[in-house]
């Protein structure tokens, strides 16, 4: 294995110290930060999910609450908790995990939470202010997660050929419209690949750093990378082990073992990009509070 191993769980503690500061000196002005988190039904990933985020909370000294509804929870119900968090000057974040139940729309679900409170940062009027290169609107947690993992590596992608792998709006979508931005850390051409694309391969393979956001288990091989790429591997997959105590193990959308020896850089699942998107979801609930309170005074 030639690659070094990007460390997700180090980067992310290192960025969570500096948030916990940001915390400290809100709470110094009056305002301690506070996150809502809403899960509709038990799905178990879900769960799992809104745990590991309201822990998060408390270590940093930020305040959460969490709102747990039915599996079959009416619409009306949703967005009249949506509305009452909206109003509600004491919480500055809230989020909605996902996916809901199918009689709960993304769509609606997302125009509903205030663009001031949208820490997933999935309000069209974020994405819009994402798109525009706006810095007063939130930062998508996932792809900030990606810069951030690249800049604390001292991996400049200014000039470099980038391939994202994937079109989600959660990942793919942003990861694009951030690392093109005409900014300090990021100024890259990027390519957007995805399952409509032909031989896919041909373009992975002429890029300096490769984002991996398709959803698929160890479909980035080593034979598509350029020797001396940066890999940064954005999937979390189950794949069925009956070996293992759980009965599965987690992959990400990369080979790692093929892909480390081609790679300069890599990171690894888990403790890859994983933690870095909670760190940023930290990040965007300390941002919404110190917004908020710049729009008080
Ligand atoms: N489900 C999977 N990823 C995410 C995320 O980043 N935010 C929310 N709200 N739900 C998710």
């Amino acid at each position: 294995m030639s690659a070094s191993i990007i460390d997700g769980k180090k980067i992310a503690a290192e960025v969570n110290v500096e948030t916990a500061v940001m915390v400290e000196e809100l709470k110094k002005k009056g305002v301690q930060p506070c996150l809502a988190v809403i899960l509709i039904g038990d799905n178990p990933a879900s769960q799992i999910y809104v745990k590991s985020k309201v822990a998060r909370c408390a270590e940093l000294g930020i305040l959460s609450r969490k709102l747990v509804l039915d599996r079959d929870a009416k619409p009306e119900e949703v967005f009249g908790l949506i509305r009452e968090l909206n109003e509600d000057s004491a919480v500055h974040g809230i989020l909605v995990q996902f996916p809901p139940p199918p009689q709960i729309s993304e769509k609606t679900v997302v125009g509903a939470i205030s663009p001031d409170k949208d820490v997933d940062c999935f309000h069209p009027c974020n994405v819009g202010k994402l798109l525009l290169g706006e810095t007063d609107g939130f930062s998508p947690c996932t792809p900030q997660g990606v810069m951030t993992l690249l800049e604390k590596s001292s991996i400049n992608p200014s000039g470099k050929s980038a391939v994202v792998i994937g079109r989600s709006n959660i990942v793919g979508k942003p990861m694009a419209a951030l690392l093109m931005q005409k900014a300090k850390g990021a100024n890259a051409t990027v390519t957007v690949v995805h399952s409509g694309t032909p031989d896919m391969a041909e373009y992975v393979r002429r890029a300096d750093i490769v984002i991996a956001a398709i959803g698929k288990p160890e479909f980035v091989r080593g034979s598509m990378l350029k020797p001396g790429a940066v890999v940064i591997d954005v999937g979390i997959n189950r794949v069925a082990d009956p070996s293992l105590p759980k009965g599965y193990r987690v992959v990400g959308d990369v080979c790692f073992e093929e892909a480390a020896a081609v790679a300069s850089a890599i990171t690894p699942v888990p403790g890859g990009v994983g933690p870095m998107t909670i760190a940023m979801l930290m990040r965007n609930t300390v941002k919404a509070a110190e917004a908020a309170l710049q729009r008080a005074k």
